[in-house]
């Protein structure tokens, strides 16, 4: 199958990386769907800031640069986000009901070839493909943050996704540049998750111990593991509300006591302490 148009599902911090880079690098036509105007706003400022980063540099030209904006339409309009669209990619919050609704307006408004893939990193892809008719046709399709810099993506597999769905996300997703790996179960976390939010998780047992200081466990990382950043410093990039929602998955899915969140992520959460996003996680990042 030949995908010609993307539809992206929200705006936020990965929907807009991912339509950029639909757009910059696989030269695809992008809707950018969201449920406000500000959102979109800010989503087309971020793409903006991040094009003209890349001019600076000179890894696109200006030209270019102003090609890819001319390829994204924002727009609040269901139906004229999902016409004559080949796939669309869900990228909004990782709230099941959210995203229930996303997956069956998509599935009501798209053609029946159309690939509904999803962003999610902790919700299970065969959950979200029973909210379609077609769950042959939904499939997870991961990407990194920043979506501009990250080379990864994984594509993960629902009980039901068709190899021929697999493989041309695949294509789309190496033409927009990245590199892939095939998750061939659905399992929480996929590859990536799996590892890293154990580990972030252990590091805050650390610090709710007392064993270190933040910034000793940051250099220790780095400089032991040449790690690009620290745990916690990824942690406030990462956003700790969704650290804790997806440990809170492997907890209930796995029904092993080795995923408990760590208290100190619980009461931070709480506290509003998200991370960059508040300005105050781990770091005080007003101060930085
Ligand atoms: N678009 C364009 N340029 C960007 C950009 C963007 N979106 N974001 C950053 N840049 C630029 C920076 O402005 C910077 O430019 P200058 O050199 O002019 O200052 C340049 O890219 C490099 O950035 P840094 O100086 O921060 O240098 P870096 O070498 O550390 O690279 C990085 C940045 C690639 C993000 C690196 O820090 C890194 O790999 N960090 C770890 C990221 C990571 O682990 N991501 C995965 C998170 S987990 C996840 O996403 C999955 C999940 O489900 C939770």
């Amino acid at each position: 199958m030949e995908v010609e148009k993307i539809t992206v599902v929200g705006a936020g911090l990965m929907g807009h990386g991912i339509a950029q880079m639909a757009s910059q690098v696989g030269g695809y036509h992008v809707s950018l769907l969201d449920v406000d105007q500000g959102f979109l706003d800010r989503g087309m400022k971020w793409i903006k800031q991040s094009l003209n980063k890349f001019v600076e540099k000179g890894v696109v030209t200006r030209e270019r640069a102003d090609e890819t904006l001319e390829r994204i339409h924002p727009t609040l309009n269901v139906e004229e986000a999902y016409k004559d669209t080949d796939l669309v990619i869900e990228a909004v919050p990782e709230k099941v009901e959210i995203k229930r609704g996303v997956f069956e307006k998509a599935d009501e408004l798209t053609s029946p070839e159309t690939i509904i893939a999803t962003n999610t990193s902790s919700i299970s892809i065969t959950l979200l493909a029973s909210f379609t008719g077609k769950p042959e046709r939904v499939v997870g399709m991961h990407f990194f943050n920043p979506p501009q810099l990250m080379k990864l993506v994984e594509i993960v597999k629902g009980k039901q996704t068709s190899d021929q769905t697999v493989q041309t996300v695949k294509t789309v997703a190496e033409k927009i540049g990245k590199e892939t790996v095939i998750v061939k179960k659905d399992s929480p976390g996929f590859i990536v998750n799996r590892i890293l939010i154990p580990a972030l998780n252990e590091a805050l047992y650390l610090l709710w111990e007392g064993v270190a200081e933040p910034e000793d466990v940051d250099k220790a990382i780095k400089l032991g593991l040449n790690w690009p950043m620290g745990p916690f410093k990824l942690l406030d990039y990462i956003g700790l509300d969704t650290a804790l929602s997806v440990i809170n998955v492997f907890f209930e899915e796995f029904k092993d006591s080795k995923y408990r969140p760590c208290p100190l992520l619980t009461q931070m959460v709480r506290a509003g302490l998200l991370g960059r996003k508040t300005g105050k996680g781990i770091y005080d990042w007003k101060k930085k």
